[in-house]
């Protein structure tokens, strides 16, 4: 992918977009018109669309927040024929609004995804359309984090959300990790156990730790689901789904597990052909030499803006790439009985099964560890600008676009 950056002559104005600013206009437009056609059907007939599989009643809050997004996204298509990046950023709101109402309404009729596609179309192309055109004049705005890259982040994002809460689903199963082959009443091999219970003042939870034991009713072991008390070692609000069914929490978690294999490999394969895993991802000695001054500049929240990472972000992405991703899958796959068979080497080499499932609920701590520093790392480096690249492509510099 071509790199925008570079001046314009100064009497050549940037190209005018007038097909992209169309375009998002009548995309946010056409998705904020069938988005508030739904918003009255809810309001007024909402039997109307039980046959196409939205069936929850409306509730006041939901549909408010499904008329909320239909004005977003007709803001943002008119708003986009004047200022097109402005434009596509409101109608991404109305996005916004329409997930959360989409999820608030526990109802996934496929139909309620069509104002969607379409203000999520209209967004995209007023604010990819804006900074194509902004990036010709503006030599510090330069094209950084390519289309595969972006599109695998955001599947990622939401695959590892599925497959966090149907993995606790799944944990909830047996709330014990142990080291070893072995596990049962047998043994004394366990590491970590939640479990209830009943004490004179009534259910109390615990986890036990290394040894360590700690009270943790209210959250894991014992906790309130909807007002009734929940036996579960992690509560509802932490599992898909929120009631006990390990069935429909493996289904959803091997689903996900498969998206993110295949959604790797193809940000494999893009990463090393468009050079992006060699420039970005892979350590260098450099790196290594910088990382020192690298961790002091966080430290005092200065943040670099240049067109590769930092080395600090480096070590974080190659941590994920070389180590948390193969580490989670391949524990993933050694407990799979088909894997087992095909495969003994691989569950051995964790040591076992048993190991191989500590391994794999640690490394998703250190997933959730990861993320909660990736985001605060999002807000401190500038949100608008860090999350720009992520979803247009286009980063502003302050390095006046130089290779850093
Ligand atoms: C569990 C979920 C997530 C994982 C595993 C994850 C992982 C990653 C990885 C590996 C990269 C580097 C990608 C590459 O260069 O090829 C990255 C970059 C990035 N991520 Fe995420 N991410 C997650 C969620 C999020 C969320 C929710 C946001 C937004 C709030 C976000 C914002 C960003 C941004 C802005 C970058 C650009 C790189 C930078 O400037 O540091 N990520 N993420």
């Amino acid at each position: 992918m071509a790199i925008a950056e570079g001046t314009l002559p100064a009497d050549m104005p940037p190209r005018a977009a007038p097909a992209a600013r169309a375009t998002a206009a009548g995309l946010s437009l056409v998705g904020a018109v069938t988005g508030g056609a739904f918003t009255l059907f809810l309001f007024t007939a909402p039997d109307l669309l039980v046959p196409l599989g939205i069936v929850r009643p409306a509730d006041a809050v939901i549909v408010s927040l499904f008329a909320a997004a239909a004005v977003f996204m007709a803001l943002g298509g008119v708003v986009a024929l004047a200022r097109l990046g402005l434009g596509g950023a409101i109608a991404l709101i109305g996005v916004l609004f329409w997930l959360a109402a989409c999820i608030a309404f526990k109802s996934f009729g496929w139909l309620l995804a069509v104002p969607l596609g379409f203000a999520v179309l209209g967004a995209l192309t007023g604010m990819i359309g804006n900074d194509r055109v902004a990036s010709q004049a503006d030599p510090r705005l330069i094209y950084r984090q390519d289309v595969m890259t972006r599109l695998t982040h955001w599947v990622w994002a939401v695959a590892m959300f599925f497959l966090l809460l149907s993995g606790l689903q799944i944990f909830n199963a047996r709330p014990n990790l142990y080291i070893g082959q072995e596990s049962g009443f047998a043994y004394q091999n366990s590491i970590l156990d939640i479990y209830a219970l009943n004490r004179e003042g009534g259910p109390i939870g615990q986890t036990k730790l290394f040894g360590t034991t700690f009270d943790t009713t209210g959250v894991l072991g014992v906790s309130d689901n909807n007002g009734r008390v929940s036996f579960t070692a992690f509560p509802g609000w932490a599992t898909i789904p929120s009631y006990r069914d390990l069935g429909t929490g493996r289904v959803v978690h091997f689903f996900f597990a498969w998206i993110l294999v295949g959604t790797l490999l193809m940000w494999l394969v893009n990463a090393i052909s468009s050079g992006h895993l060699w420039r970005d991802i892979v350590l260098k000695p450099r790196d290594i030499r910088g990382l020192p001054r690298d961790i002091w500049d966080h430290v005092r929240l200065r943040f670099t803006h240049g067109r590769s990472y930092t080395p600090l972000q480096k070590v974080a992405y190659f941590g994920v790439f070389a180590v948390a991703f193969p580490l989670i899958i391949l524990t993933g796959l050694s407990m799979s009985p088909g894997m087992n068979a095909a495969w003994p080497w691989l569950t051995e080499i964790f040591g076992g099964r048993q190991t191989a499932r500590t391994i794999h609920f640690f490394t998703m701590l250190a997933f959730v560890l990861f993320f909660i520093v990736h985001i605060a790392m999002v807000v401190l480096a500038g949100p608008f600008n860090e999350l720009r690249s992520m979803i247009t492509g286009y980063y502003r510099t302050s390095t006046h676009g130089e290779e850093k």
